[in-house]
């Protein structure tokens, strides 16, 4: 689905929000939400407009280019009407392809899973066995490179009490757990039987069975039951999107100073930069990661590590 963005400078966005949204609802879908952007929702397509850094950004996207085209013509034509104290510049974008974005060139991205320590036999044999079993859903497991980064910051905080929440097959359990200190243990939520049965098969030949405890049921029971005090050392978030948020909030306040909390697909794809994704986890991640940033518990780093990633550390 094309889309295109117009950065027009101004010093009213949020004021244009508002009478774009207000005027176009006479002849379109339109709604303001709750972090004040507004989206008008047309026939041949859409068009999102956020106040952000000294402008007003707008994303429109649509089913074509020539659709695409109409799109940016109207919402023009009705932001020029309306800016009769200033003269305003807008120029649109070429229409790309928000499916096809590119975090990372795939040739850059084979040459990082060179460069750090490879994968043993049980970890290739892992990654071959759960393309077998599970085909496309085995795209949800972590590259390896993300593996070894997790087994480095692990080890890097000398992690004892570690908790996992989005298990899978078990590839990212198997690089926590080797991480941990001698005495280590790391709890592993998930809510499947059928993938989680891989994952103990190959802890046990990792040799790391007996340092991991699998919880299957709703993650956010689990962390909810566990006790208030701050004593986790590391954490990893990698299960459903839309949780993040009650994860992350679960699980900074049971930090301990020092102790991280790593998300993992941060970037949806790309999807999170671009305010024309409206779905619930869209906007669910595009929050907590404005969230994270803001939250004075923590510093933290979000690193184009494959689909992204954000290290958050409590202070
Ligand atoms: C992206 S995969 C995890 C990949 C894993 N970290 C790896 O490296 O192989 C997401 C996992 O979250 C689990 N999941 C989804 N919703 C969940 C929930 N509410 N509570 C616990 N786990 C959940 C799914 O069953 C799935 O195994």
């Amino acid at each position: 689905m094309p889309s295109s963005t117009a950065h027009v400078a101004t010093a009213r966005p949020a004021r244009y929000v508002k009478q774009l949204v207000s005027h176009m609802g006479h002849k379109a879908t339109t709604e303001i939400s709750g972090d004040g952007r507004g989206v008008i929702t047309l026939s041949r397509g859409r068009c999102v407009l956020a106040p952000s850094g000294g402008g007003l950004e707008m994303i429109a996207t649509a089913g074509d280019t020539e659709a695409l085209a109409g799109v940016q013509d109207v919402v023009t034509r009705h932001l020029l009407r309306f800016a009769t104290q200033e003269d305003l510049k807008v120029e649109w974008t070429a229409p790309a392809d928000a499916e096809e974005m590119r975090i990372i060139d795939p040739v850059v991205g084979d040459y990082l899973l060179t460069q750090c320590t490879p994968a043993d036999e049980v970890l290739q044999e892992l990654a071959v066995k759960t393309r077998e079993a599970t085909g496309d859903a085995a795209e949800m497991q972590v590259s390896h490179d993300e593996g070894a980064l997790l087994t480095m910051l692990v080890r890097m905080v000398g992690a004892r009490r570690a908790i996992e929440v989005g298990v899978f097959t078990g590839y990212s359990s198997i690089c926590i757990a080797r991480g941990l200190a001698a005495d280590g243990r790391l709890l592993a939520c998930d809510v499947s039987d059928e993938w989680t049965s891989i994952a103990r098969e190959h802890w046990q030949r990792a040799g790391v069975a007996d340092r991991i405890d699998l919880k299957i049921g709703p993650a956010i029971e689990r962390l909810r039951a566990l006790p208030a005090e701050p004593e986790l050392d590391f954490a990893f978030i990698d299960a459903d999107k839309i949780s993040y948020p009650a994860y992350y909030e679960e699980i900074v306040q049971r930090l301990r100073p020092g102790g991280l909390v790593v998300l993992d697909n941060v970037f949806l794809g790309g999807r999170v930069l671009d305010p024309a994704y409206q779905e619930e986890h869209h906007v669910a991640m595009r929050r907590l990661n404005d969230a994270i940033v803001a939250d004075d518990r923590v510093e933290s780093v979000m690193l184009p590590v494959r689909d992204g990633v954000t290290i958050a550390r409590r202070r």
